[in-house]
């Protein structure tokens, strides 16, 4: 038995390999483009690990992808894969079109080939797995409930709305074609490996370097956060247990402004690096332009996978951020090596201030 994973030298993808192969022998084919996002070094304690085949290439490759699938003959597979930055999706949307929507439509071409092949009961087994975002739902007031899964959907982004039109293909080759598809929609994630140029990690190195730290608008938008080992075991258990062409959405009922997390970074960072002078790094804080078009509020509503299937996160907003930045602060070496070239002239376009530069 094998799995095939798009996209898992990313953060949420690479962290799901790390857990899956911590938990259990069924190998997994990574099948990932190495855009400015992948990072092999994530899965250097793989080296030499014969469960991990990795493969530089693209989903939206159907020759390609068409070999693996024949080759591998996996039992499911899990697509990570896209572009995943909204800052990004604005400066360029050119690649969320690309990959997110095109991308993700050949890689369903070439699954539904292999499907259809599969003797009988290799095909009642396989599962498709998209992993998706609650951003598809649009913006709450502050008054709103939740989203559960049969929220209208509202995206409001390039990048929002790249991964609607991904869900809708998804739901469509079930509809249309009996492709056993399962969908899940999770909120914002944080914990080791992140990228940073998303909030968390990056108010991480920009206090430690004592650069900016730069909070759109009034920093009163709210999202709710998971930690990223949370999210991989709702994956696992949705794939183990989920019904067929069902939604879930994972969250981990915890909704928070940006400001009180930026706050909450700034003083873990006084506690567990305080700087020479006894200055908090929370004088670093700058307000910044915001961002065109920028969601309010996202919160998810989690009751359908916990009611379902029984899953629940194991951490606390506590416990998972304080762990998050302890990972950041042992592991400065993999920060410095993702911080190359192109991770420099994105920080120069998005926030053009020099004080956020390097
Ligand atoms: P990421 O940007 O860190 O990683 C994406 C990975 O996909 C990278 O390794 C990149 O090289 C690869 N990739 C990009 N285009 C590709 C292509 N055409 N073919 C093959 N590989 C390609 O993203 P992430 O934060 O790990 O997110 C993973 C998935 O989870 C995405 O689908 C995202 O929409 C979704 N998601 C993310 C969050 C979050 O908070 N980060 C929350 C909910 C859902
Ligand atoms: P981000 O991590 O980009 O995730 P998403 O936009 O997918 O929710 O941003 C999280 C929130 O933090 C979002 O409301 C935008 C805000 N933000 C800042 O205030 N400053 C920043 O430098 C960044 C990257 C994000």
């Amino acid at each position: 038995m094998t799995i095939l994973i798009t996209g898992a030298a990313g953060f949420i993808g690479a962290n799901f390999v790390l857990d899956w192969l911590a938990q259990c022998d069924e190998p997994v084919v990574n099948l990932d483009k190495l855009t400015y996002a992948g990072n092999l070094e994530t899965l250097t304690s793989l080296d030499g690990d014969a469960r991990h085949i990795f493969v530089h290439g693209d989903i939206g490759d159907s020759e390609l992808v068409a070999s693996l699938l024949a080759q591998h003959q996996p039992r499911a597979v899990l697509n990570f894969a896209a572009e995943s930055h909204v800052d990004r999706s604005i400066h360029s949307p050119e690649d969320f079109i690309q990959t997110n929507i095109v991308g993700t439509f050949r890689l369903l071409e070439s699954v539904r080939a292999y499907w259809n092949q599969l003797e009988a009961e290799a095909k009642a087994a396989f599962r498709f797995l998209h992993v998706s975002t609650d951003e598809v739902y649009g913006s709450l007031s502050a008054t709103d409930p939740a989203f559960t899964e049969t929220h209208r959907y509202e995206p409001n982004s390039p990048y929002s709305a790249s991964k609607a039109a991904s869900d809708h293909l998804v739901r469509a080759y079930h509809h249309t074609y009996g492709l056993p598809v399962l969908t899940t929609n999770c909120s914002n994630n944080y914990g080791p490996y992140h990228f940073p140029e998303k909030l968390i990690p990056l108010m991480i190195v920009n206090a430690l370097a004592g650069k900016a730290l730069p909070v759109y608008g009034d920093g009163m938008q709210v999202r709710d956060w998971l930690y990223v080992k949370d999210h991989c075991s709702a994956i696992r258990r949705v794939l183990e247990a989920g019904r067929l062409g069902e939604v879930y959405n994972v969250g981990g009922w915890n909704e928070k402004p940006n400001i009180e997390i930026v706050n909450t970074v700034c003083a873990l960072l006084d506690e567990m690096r305080p700087q020479a002078d006894g200055t908090s790094y929370r004088t670093q804080i700058t307000t910044v332009k915001d961002r065109p078009g920028h969601d309010r509020r996202y919160a998810i509503d989690a009751g359908k996978i916990e009611r379902e299937l029984g899953w629940k996160p194991a951490e606390t907003f506590a416990s998972g951020i304080r762990k998050t930045v302890q990972w950041y602060l042992a592991n400065a070496e993999w920060v410095a090596n993702v911080q190359s070239g192109a991770y420099r002239d994105w920080v120069q376009t998005q926030y053009a201030k020099e004080d956020v530069l390097q």
